[in-house]
């Protein structure tokens, strides 16, 4: 049931698989600021989270039938004036309200939210979302996109990672050309992206070299 609500959604923005409704709503998250607080899955460590995991809040609301409703209210509105849902188990007090999200979008978020398995897949395993959520938290996702945007009215801030992994899969050796540009930035090259709307990649170095190389490798596997 709730594989179909993904899906519905997927269909209702125009795309065609779950994956990039997941794409979709990850992008959404990051641009929102939702990870500067959540992350998707559990983190196991002794570090009392700012804020629940995404994984938690959907096995914890699984059972509750108006779940969907419920958080996308807690969304738009934050938590500050009700009694704390995670008190004890997350280190902020509250929810801020999301005040740049609308009602569609909370209710996207909340659905997307409601479908996030807990999975015991091992760190190193990477996964889609993983890559997504390093991705996001490295910044990368405030400049790229990483689906194709066919419908936007803007010119990109910097090229879509599907893009990217377009250009560069007939090329020789495409990895080093791409870890240089990330880990180093784009200033002092020729523009290779025309179509968008940054003159440059600037450096990214707070980014590990072994992060970089993570990235890279999905980015040209998309
Ligand atoms: C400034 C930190 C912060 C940001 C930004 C933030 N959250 Fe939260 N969020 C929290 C905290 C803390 C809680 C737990 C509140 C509580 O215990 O009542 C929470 C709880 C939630 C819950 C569960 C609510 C409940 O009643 O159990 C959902 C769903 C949620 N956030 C989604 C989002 C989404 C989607 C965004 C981005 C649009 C977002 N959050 C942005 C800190 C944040
Ligand atoms: C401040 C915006 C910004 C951020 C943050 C950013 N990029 Fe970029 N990125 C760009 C722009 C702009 C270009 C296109 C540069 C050009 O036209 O030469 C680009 C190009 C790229 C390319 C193609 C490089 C090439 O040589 O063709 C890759 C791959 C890439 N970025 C990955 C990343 C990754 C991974 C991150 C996060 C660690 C990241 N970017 C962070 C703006 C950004």
């Amino acid at each position: 049931m709730k594989c179909l609500n993904i899906m519905a959604l997927a269909t209702l923005m125009g795309m065609g698989t779950a994956a990039h409704a997941t794409d979709h709503m990850l992008e959404t998250a990051t641009r929102q600021g939702c990870f500067i607080c959540h992350s998707v899955q559990t983190k196991t460590g002794p570090a009392v989270p700012l804020a629940p995991a995404y994984a938690d809040i959907a096995e914890r609301f699984k059972d509750q039938k108006d779940a969907a409703s419920y958080l996308a209210g807690r969304i738009l509105k934050g938590t500050v004036d009700t009694p704390q849902d995670w008190e004890g188990k997350v280190n902020m007090r509250f929810m801020p309200p999301n005040v740049g999200v609308t009602p569609e979008e909370a209710s996207q978020l909340a659905e997307w939210i409601l479908t996030i398995k807990k999975d015991a897949v091992p760190e190193e395993v990477i996964t889609r979302e993983g890559m997504l959520t390093l991705a996001a938290q490295n910044g990368c996702i405030a400049c790229h996109g990483v689906s194709k945007t066919k419908d936007s009215h803007y010119i990109p801030l910097a090229p879509t990672f599907h893009d990217v992994a377009e250009r560069y899969k007939a090329s020789e050796n495409p990895k080093a050309v791409l870890l240089d540009s990330i880990m180093h930035g784009t200033v002092d090259k020729e523009k290779k992206w025309p179509d968008t709307n940054m003159r440059f990649m600037p450096p990214n170095p707070s980014l590990s070299q072994q992060d970089a190389e993570t990235l890279v490798d999905w980015i040209l596997s998309l």
